[in-house]
């Protein structure tokens, strides 16, 4: 049930958006109304703050320390190949409660590693409270005042929470508006406007009904973070679709989805501010990425299975006298279990794009 705060950020967030309306001159533009729903004054992050955790399954990071530990390697390898320069960092944007940042610096303590500085960049306040100490915490990369980055930039589930457009096709693509009904209680409507431009991932045809995100922003951003990287990488992990004609054909409330606490939420102009809206990520409107894997053949290209086999003998080895690292080795099995399910996370994309 909806905590008395949750329904006064509700009702925040609707008057956000219903000034935005008026200022838009009555007709919001959809990735605007996201933008107010997830990230405005009374926005979804920008009010509890809630961790990367997802309905009833948890992001990566929060499966356990496992994930953190297998991209570790991924940057030590990366800090070779580099060339190890001496101002190597490691910057991760929507870091969330900086779970993954936790894990990685465990991880570098645990190996006697001297680690690299790390800066962990979340847009939500109470999240930003939780990060640990350790890591250089930032609301965004803007903070660097243009100092170019040289090392990775890693990102976890952020692309899918970058506010879309939404189209829409009947008999041709038109754009979602978001309006509000006259009268008491006043709705949130969706409103089709004429669609300027076509861009050219956008297929000519589809279902009449058919949906498709327009990921303007998860562009811009992979764009500017790459404009950021004197040297090195960009690392982006979430839930991907390599065409965007794929999504038109699937029903809308596969790719376009809510979450609301710990379940999938209501339509999306329900409760803005009360619930996550994301949407798969639709690769060919991204810049050309230079390696694209599974998560499942990222996490064993860099070394999940001898991870795991390392747990199960060092488990074994103290199950007579079980002591905490050894109960957290052992779960290493269960975290690589849900991290390489092909039928959930294993199935994420790995994005690399380099500089
Ligand atoms: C789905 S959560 C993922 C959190 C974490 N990476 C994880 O995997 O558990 C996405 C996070 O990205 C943050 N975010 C969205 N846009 C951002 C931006 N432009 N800069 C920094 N953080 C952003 C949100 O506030 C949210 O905490």
């Amino acid at each position: 049930m909806p905590s008395a705060a949750d329904a006064a950020g509700a009702a925040g967030a609707v008057t956000d958006i219903r000034h935005a309306i008026d200022a838009a001159g009555g007709a919001l533009r959809f990735d605007r109304f996201v933008s107010l729903a997830l990230y405005g004054p009374h926005g979804f992050y920008t009010g509890e703050g809630r961790a990367g955790r997802r309905g009833d399954f948890l992001t990566s990071p929060e499966v356990g320390p496992l994930f953190g530990t297998v991209v570790a390697a991924w940057i030590a390898a990366e800090f070779e190949r580099q060339g190890r320069p001496d101002d190597f960092e490691v910057v991760e944007v929507g870091a969330g409660p900086g779970t993954l940042a936790r894990s990685i610096l465990a991880q570098w303590r645990a190996a006697g590693e001297p680690g690299h500085p790390y800066t962990a960049v979340e847009a939500g306040e109470l999240q930003r409270a939780a990060h640990p100490d350790g890591v250089h915490s930032a609301a965004d990369l803007d903070h660097r005042d243009g100092r170019p980055i040289t090392g990775v930039v890693i990102a976890n589930e952020l692309l899918d929470n970058l506010p879309f457009r939404l189209l829409v096709f009947d008999g041709s693509w038109r754009e979602a508006h978001v309006t509000s009904s006259p009268g008491e209680p006043e709705r949130l409507l969706e409103v089709l406007l004429p669609l300027a431009e076509r861009p050219a991932w956008l297929p000519v045809e589809a279902p009449h009904g058919a949906r498709v995100p327009w990921q303007e922003s998860a562009a811009e951003w992979v764009t500017d973070t790459l404009g950021r990287l004197a040297t090195g990488r960009l690392l982006c992990f979430d839930y991907v679709t390599p065409r965007t004609a794929e999504l038109a054909t699937m029903p809308w409330r596969e790719w376009l989805r809510t979450y609301r606490g710990h379940e999938r939420g209501g339509h999306y102009l329900t409760g803005p501010g009360d619930q996550d809206v994301t949407t798969q990520v639709a690769l060919d409107q991204l810049p050309e990425p230079d390696v694209v894997r599974t998560q499942e053949q990222f996490l064993r290209r860099w070394g999940i299975d001898d991870l795991v086999e390392e747990g199960r003998i060092a488990w074994e080895a103290a199950a007579a006298a079980p002591t905490v690292a050894a109960m957290k080795m052992r779960s290493r099995v269960r975290e690589a279990e849900a991290l390489l399910d092909p039928t959930g996370l294993g199935a994420f994309l790995a994005i690399e794009w380099a500089r």
